[in-house]
């Protein structure tokens, strides 16, 4: 089990902005654009991405899907809780975690205490276009993956809704989503006073 955090994509461009204080995590529903973001906005705010999915992946040295397949939904799950705490508990970065991780009781109080979170809300529609090809997400191997993903939204949007920010998403596209966020991120306590 490899147990170094390694960013995923070290950020090649210099900061505009005053340091991060503490890390910016997206949440959000599969589809919604937390790993495109996610890896726009690390650059922009010139620190680290890291996407919680792939450590998981590293950690576990296999894909999300034989997670799900060999060992189950729980022990993904288990391992979702413990990469997140290592990952937040490192330099602030920018985070995309997986669709479930915000679901978690202990990840949430974590993600909340020690970083600015922004949930990025897309219709079920919107995910569905955008997710419609993948067959990394196990989740969405259904016969009706539009209708799973309205009723993930059904039990998900109320508790998404408790991150600190909120980004509408829909067919902007993704500079002007990075833009909205880097927007608000400015009103949030995200940067360090300098
Ligand atoms: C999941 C979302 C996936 C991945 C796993 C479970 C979920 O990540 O973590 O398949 O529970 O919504 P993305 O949201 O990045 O697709």
């Amino acid at each position: 089990m490899a147990t170094t955090p390694t960013p995923d994509t070290e950020s090649t461009t210099p900061p505009t902005h005053k340091p991060l204080a503490r890390s910016v995590v997206l949440v959000g529903l599969m589809g919604a654009g937390k790993s495109c973001v996610g890896r726009s906005l690390a650059d922009i705010l010139g620190v680290t991405f890291v996407d919680s999915d792939l450590e998981i992946e590293k950690a576990a040295g296999c894909g999300v899907t034989d997670i799900f397949d060999v060992y189950g939904e729980p022990a993904f799950r288990d391992c979702e809780r413990r990469v997140l705490r290592r990952i937040l508990n490192d330099a602030p970065s920018v985070i995309a975690t997986g669709g479930g991780a915000f679901m978690d009781g202990e990840t949430r109080d974590a993600i909340k205490a020690l970083s600015t979170s922004v949930w990025l809300k897309a219709d079920p529609e919107i995910l569905y276009k955008r997710t419609k090809r993948s067959t990394h997400r196990p989740l969405l191997q259904t016969e009706d993956p539009l209708r799973t993903l309205k009723k993930l939204a059904e039990v998900r949007y109320p508790v998404y809704a408790e991150a600190d920010i909120t980004i509408e998403t829909g067919d902007e596209g993704l500079e002007a989503t990075v833009r909205a966020v880097t927007a608000r991120l400015e009103t949030a306590a995200t940067f360090a006073d300098t």
